[in-house]
């Protein structure tokens, strides 16, 4: 339940700058009246934009001359489920108001519970915060149904923030405002599509400032972390300003690019550039084979490490390469071979290799529960997808379904890819190398995490969706010598190279 630091999951609290940015961007400023202004912070924590709220309604009482409490409790609500944390919330709050000069108030803006299961609030002007985030793995499983039941955004692995969005935009008046600070992920993401829709169907987007690499918090959290804006209006142009720089002015941002968010598909919107243009194009139309390596339904029985083969015929071992052996700087093979049970695309006989049959049919039992044995009980030694003959020899391009190497590498045809390892392959070595150096470029890996593919620390995830998806510069129309330094650029690992070559074609191309 908790972390390293002591803090609880979702609690991460937020710097002052950011807080002042969002209250300012709904609204919510002490130059006016706020007399009759309501406003929810539905996640207060111990007090971030609680403290900065009371200032502000303050300071407009002050200049506009109302009754500061009545104001403060009458329409303002803070939301704090932790008792905690909502302790210390009551304890700042009765500090900065005895600062003010008010003593022994009664906190009624304050209330300890769930704003997803318990509120029974009306509808506010302002909404502010940051919402939690605990990932759905770390969700209970019951507190799960109650949110599946009660919220049409809580699907797919939905974190715990898109409900959050989805109860506090059901809070806006017309014309009310929200700022929240939150993880940029559902912006690309599958759990965040329901999410999108709502907003892009019923609300406007007027704002996203999406400032991956600034911490906004008080704490390093890789949370993705960006600004969205969002009204309870008509309007369809959303101000998008992005940055990977470390420090941000949120006073001084210049917002050079204008989005209008459609429905659910926010992809390819984040992109610099169009990825349908015509220099680019996807891998498969560029003569590659992609496929992915095979799976046993067995490993323990078919993948045996060198020294245990106890004498099994050797024309029936293949060396397999499983992911975990791409993740250095070089392809560090583990000694698996998988037990090949296939010559020349057919089953073999297994009385031809009385070692494998001996080794295989102590394994039966295990081998017949499989469902592809199944299916096929005469075939109980079958693996479930067949070893093709050719690919051992072929040079291929190996790709780790989990990155973990910001390497990819090129087996020149001694190993046999396990399923958690995509494969590309092309008859011409050096067509192979562009390939690799292209995918390991910053263009792509940019395009990657802008069009929803989950990265892991900065590195992209192959899957089959991922390499479907990516558009790449056309090989074929790679000047000779481009091609050159980016098959060098690949065999000496210089990533800085090839990620100017790819950078300097896609602007000659008028891609960038
Ligand atoms: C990310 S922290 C934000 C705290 C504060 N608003 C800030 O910005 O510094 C989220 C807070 O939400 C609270 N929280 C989590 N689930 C909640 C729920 N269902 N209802 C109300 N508060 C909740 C946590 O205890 C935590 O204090």
């Amino acid at each position: 339940m908790f972390r390293k630091n002591g803090r609880k999951h979702g609690e991460v609290y937020t710097k002052q700058d950011v807080v002042e940015y969002i209250l300012d961007d709904v609204g919510f400023s002490s130059d006016k009246n706020l007399e009759n202004i309501t406003l929810l912070e539905p996640a207060s924590g111990s007090g971030a934009f609680a403290l900065a709220i009371i200032n502000r309604l303050y300071k407009s009482s002050e200049k506009y001359g109302f009754n500061f409490t009545d104001s403060l409790n009458k329409n303002i609500v803070f939301v704090e489920k932790d008792k905690e944390s909502c302790a210390l919330l009551r304890n700042n709050i009765n500090n900065a108001l005895e600062n003010l000069g008010f003593l022994n108030q009664n906190q009624n803006c304050v209330y300890n519970l769930d704003f997803l299961v318990e509120n029974n609030f009306s509808k506010f002007d302002c909404i502010v915060g940051n919402p939690p985030y605990i990932r759905h793995e770390n969700l209970d499983s019951k507190y799960k149904s109650f949110l599946k039941k009660n919220y049409s955004t809580f699907k797919y692995r939905a974190d715990l923030y898109i409900p959050f969005y989805e109860e506090s935009l059901d809070l806006l008046r017309d014309k009310g405002k929200l700022s929240f600070i939150c993880s940029n992920r559902w912006l690309y993401n599958q759990y965040g599509q329901l999410l999108r829709e709502k907003i892009a169907t019923k609300f406007h987007l007027i704002k996203l400032i999406n400032i991956e690499k600034t911490s906004p918090f008080d704490e390093e959290v890789i949370g993705y972390p960006c600004i969205t804006t969002i009204a309870k209006s008509k309007g369809d142009k959303t101000l998008y300003f992005e940055t990977n720089a470390k420090k941000v002015s949120l006073n001084a941002l210049s917002f050079t690019k204008v989005l209008s968010p459609t429905c659910s598909s926010w992809q390819n919107l984040f992109l610099d550039y169009d990825i349908n243009h015509s220099s680019l194009k996807p891998i498969i139309d560029q003569n590659f084979e992609i496929g992915i390596g095979v799976a046993t339904g067995a490993d323990k029985v078919f993948i045996k490490k060198e020294s245990e083969l106890n004498g099994i015929e050797r024309s029936r071992v293949i060396p397999v390469i499983k992911s975990n052996s791409l993740k250095g700087e070089n392809i560090i093979w583990d000694n698996s071979c998988l037990l090949n049970p296939y010559v020349n695309g057919n089953l073999c006989n297994l009385s031809e290799y009385p070692y494998l049959e001996e080794y295989f049919t102590e394994n039966k039992e295990i081998l017949k529960k499989r469902h592809i044995a199944k299916k096929n009980p005469n075939n109980w030694y079958k693996t479930i997808d067949k070893v093709k003959n050719d690919l051992l020899h072929k040079p291929k391009l190996l790709l780790p379904d989990l990155a973990g190497s910001k390497y990819l590498f090129i087996d020149n045809g001694n190993f046999y890819p396990h399923h958690n390892v995509y494969y590309i392959t092309n008859h011409n070595l050096d067509r192979l190398k562009i390939l690799a150096s292209i995918l390991m470029s910053d263009f792509v890996k940019d395009q990657l995490s802008k069009i929803g593919i989950r990265m892991n620390d900065g590195l992209p995830r192959f899957q089959s969706q991922t390499l479907k998806k990516l558009r790449i510069p056309d090989i074929d129309t790679l000047d000779k010598d481009v091609k050159n330094i980016l098959i060098k650029a690949y065999d000496n690992k210089d990533l800085a190279t090839i990620s100017n070559e790819v950078d300097k074609y896609c602007t000659k191309s008028n891609i960038l």
